[in-house]
């Protein structure tokens, strides 16, 4: 297939690719976007709640801060919070559309509780309910899928934690992620020779992608590659980590050829990976994933574990975009979610 602009402006009508290619500036403008905001006192632990493309956001915050001497962070999907969320939580309530119940429940009990909440929404039901409560709100450019608003309903809950006192600050860290997000979106536009995100695409066409993240820290990543593959390319994709996968998925290897040969392994790897984790990646391809019908690495790039994880991420999200022009489905459109969030409605 030909990814020439006529092709790419008849198959991808909502501008998906626009949308991804934006990253790197989205993570430079969700950087001051936090900045109106007047940070909370420290908290002893955080909660994130969100679902879906705005909840990988919480994933990633958990990620990012997971070496730093910081409160535990813990990510809600849910309606519920856990039972020790009281004054001393710092709650984020992140919701795009600011419409899902799941958000709106759990901003509601952990509001009841006394915790401390910041919305991080583009309006509707969240923003009208924080503006009532008094609660400060980060108010993200409307008019975007959710999950192409990723820098936007993430970055802002690093820099409010940092304005706190509760982490470091990450302003070079949120700067090299915008440069390194730059430099790989750059490299795998259309029409880049030696394209690897569309040598990977091609590649899963016809195949069940399973993403692999080679450390914890990439975790997020790995599901956010699994989410944007279902969302945009319309297909069903599974992901786990090393080195939990060891003790579990590896063994679903063994004597099932036919189904392994319809599943393409993406592993994730992170140039700080500790060894014995390198060590089990090379293990268990030799064991399990022999058995696939191909395997491939990719790489994050950049010193600080932001950037890593951003590099990645936009690597799988231009890997989805060309996945899904090449099985022939418009990439912005998600009518499934759509319709059920409107049966919900009615119920
Ligand atoms: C759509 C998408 C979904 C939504 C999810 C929650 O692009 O990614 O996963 O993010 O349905 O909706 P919001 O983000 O509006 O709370």
């Amino acid at each position: 297939m030909v990814f020439d602009p006529a092709s790419i402006a008849a198959r991808d009508p909502g501008g998906m690719l626009r949308l991804i290619s934006l990253f790197p500036r989205m993570c430079t403008e969700a950087w001051s976007l936090a900045s109106g905001v007047s940070p909370p006192p420290r908290p002893r632990a955080v909660v994130v709640a969100g679902m879906g493309g705005s909840g990988i956001g919480g994933d990633l915050l958990r990620a990012v801060l997971y070496e730093e001497a910081a409160p535990p962070v813990v990510v809600v999907k849910d309606y519920r919070v856990p039972g020790w969320v009281g004054p001393e939580t710092l709650l984020f309530a992140c919701s795009y559309s600011g419409e899902t119940e799941e958000t709106l429940a759990a901003y509601q009990e952990a509001a009841g509780r006394g915790a401390r909440c910041v919305a991080i929404t583009s309006g509707g039901s969240l923003l009208r309910r924080a503006r009532e409560r008094g609660d400060p709100a980060v108010v993200v450019p409307p008019g975007l899928p959710p999950r192409a608003a990723l820098p936007y309903m993430f970055l802002p809950m690093v820099a409010i934690l940092a304005a706190a006192g509760a982490v470091r600050s990450f302003d070079e860290d949120a700067a090299e992620a915008a440069d390194v997000a730059a430099s790989v979106a750059e490299e795998l536009a259309p029409g880049r020779p030696e394209n690897p995100a569309r040598a990977l695409a091609d590649s899963l066409v016809g195949r069940l992608p399973l993403i692999y993240s080679a450390t914890p820290l990439l975790e997020p990543a790995a599901q956010r590659w699994k989410d944007q593959i279902n969302e945009n390319a319309k297909t069903l994709a599974a992901w786990n980590t090393f080195p939990e996968l060891n003790h579990n998925e590896t063994v679903g290897w063994g004597l099932d050829p036919d189904l392994a040969r319809r599943c393409h392994v993406v592993i994730l790897r992170d140039p700080r990976e500790p060894p014995r984790l390198a060590r089990r990646v090379a293990i268990t391809r030799d064991l399990a994933f022999c058995r696939a019908a191909g395997v491939d690495e990719v790489w994050a790039r950049g010193r600080g574990l932001l950037a890593r994880l951003c590099s990645i991420i936009v690597v799988g999200d231009f890997v989805s975009w060309y996945l899904a022009l090449l099985r022939g489905v418009d990439p912005t459109p998600v009518p499934v979610i759509d319709e059920l969030k409107r049966r919900l409605a009615q119920a």
